[in-house]
C-alpha cells in the first residue's frame, strides 16, 4: 500500500511520514512547497505521478486567530484545497482520509460530540474546515473524515513545548481552566490514522473522531507538563477565558466521542496523560 501525505511538514503530517516509514509502510510525504493543495492541476499531477492507494490530507490553514482576518486564504486551503484533493482522489481511485477538527462544533456541549452532532462553527477556521468536510463528502462520498482536537507534539511552539520552556522563564503561569478537551499526541494520532488507512473493513465508517482518551482543561494539561518534568505544578494558576481574550473565540468544550472510531474496529487512542509522558520522554534531551 502506498500512502501520500499532504501538509507533510506540519505536526500531524510529519509524524505520519516518520511513523509510517518506521513500520515499513510506503509513505510519500509532500510539504506545501512540494504540493500546494489550492492548485488543482498540481494536485492532479501529484496523484497521477505518485499513484497512492490512500491519501491522508493533513494540509490545512490552521492559524485560528489569523484566519479571522484572512478568510480568503483560509477558505482557499481548507475549503477549495480539500475539494481539489477529493476530486483527484475520486478520479484516480485513491481512498481519501481527510483530517478535520473539533472547531466544526459550537463548543458549548457538556458531553462528548458524536460525529453527527449539530455543527455550529464559531470561527473562520471552523467554518472553512466545515466547508472542506462538505466538499469532500460531495465529491468523494466514500472518503473518511477524521476529526481530531488539541494536537501537541511537545516541540516547537505548541502548548506542551511552551509550558516546558516557560517553566525556566517564569515563577507563575496563569492558564485557562474553563476550556475542556482531549489533548492528543500527534504521534498517537499518526499511528491511528495509519491503522485506519491499513484497515479496509473500517471504510464503511466514513466520519470518525480520533483523540487521546480522557479530558483535561489547559490548566490541568499545564500542571501535568510540570509534574512530568519534575517542576512544582502549583506554579500553574487557573484563570478564565475572559482573562485571555483572543481574536477567535475558543470552544469551551471540545471532547470528541470515539464511538465511531471503535465501531470501525479500531483501538481507542491511549489516555492523554500516558501520551504526554511518552511525548516528553521522546523529546527529552536524552531521547
Ligand atoms: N493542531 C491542532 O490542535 C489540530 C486540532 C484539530 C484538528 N487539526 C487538524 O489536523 C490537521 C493537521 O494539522 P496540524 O496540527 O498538523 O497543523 P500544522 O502543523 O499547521 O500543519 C498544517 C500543514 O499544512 C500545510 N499547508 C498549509 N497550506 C497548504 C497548502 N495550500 N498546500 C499544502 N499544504 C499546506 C502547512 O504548510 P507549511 O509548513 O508550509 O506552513 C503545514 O505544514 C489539519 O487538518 C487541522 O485542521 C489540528
Amino acid at each position: 500500500m502506498r500512502i501520500l501525505v499532504t501538509g507533510a511538514r506540519g505536526q500531524v503530517g510529519q509524524q505520519i511520514v516518520r511513523r509510517g516509514a518506521a513500520t515499513g509502510l510506503e509513505v510519500v510525504g509532500m510539504s506545501s512547497t512540494e504540493l500546494d493543495i489550492t492548485v488543482e492541476s498540481s494536485v492532479h499531477s501529484a496523484l497521477t505521478e505518485v499513484r497512492p492507494n490512500v491519501v491522508i490530507n493533513c494540509a490545512a490553514y490552521t492559524a485560528v486567530d489569523k484566519a479571522e482576518l484572512d478568510f480568503q486564504r483560509a477558505a482557499d486551503v481548507n475549503g477549495r484545497g480539500a475539494r481539489n484533493i477529493a476530486t483527484a482522489c475520486h478520479t484516480t481511485e485513491a481512498h481519501l482520509i481527510h483530517v478535520s477538527t473539533d472547531y466544526v462544533f459550537g463548543g458549548d456541549a457538556s458531553e462528548p460530540y458524536e460525529i453527527d452532532a449539530p455543527k455550529n462553527p464559531k470561527t473562520v477556521y471552523g467554518r472553512t474546515k466545515l466547508d472542506g468536510e462538505g466538499a469532500v463528502r460531495a465529491v468523494a462520498p466514500s472518503a473518511q473524515i477524521v476529526r481530531t482536537a488539541w494536537v501537541f507534539t511537545g516541540t516547537g511552539s505548541d502548548f506542551v513545548a511552551t509550558m516546558h520552556r516557560l517553566e525556566s522563564e517564569r515563577q507563575f503561569i496563569d492558564v485557562v481552566d474553563d476550556q475542556v478537551g482531549s489533548p492528543t499526541y500527534a504521534a498517537d494520532l499518526a499511528d491511528g490514522l495509519l491503522r485506519l488507512a491499513s484497515t479496509a473493513q473500517s471504510r464503511t465508517v466514513t466520519t470518525l473522531h480520533a483523540a487521546n482518551s480522557g479530558t483535561a482543561t489547559w490548566y490541568q494539561l499545564a500542571r501535568a507538563v510540570f509534574e512530568e518534568i519534575g517542576a512544582d505544578p502549583d506554579r500553574i494558576r487557573p484563570c478564565t477565558t475572559e482573562e485571555f481574550p483572543r481574536p477567535a473565540p475558543r470552544p469551551r468544550y471540545s471532547v470528541l466521542s470515539d464511538r465511531a472510531w471503535r465501531a470501525a474496529g479500531l483501538e481507542p487512542l491511549r489516555p492523554w496523560r500516558d501520551a504526554l509522558h511518552a511525548a516528553l520522554a521522546d523529546h527529552s534531551p536524552q531521547a
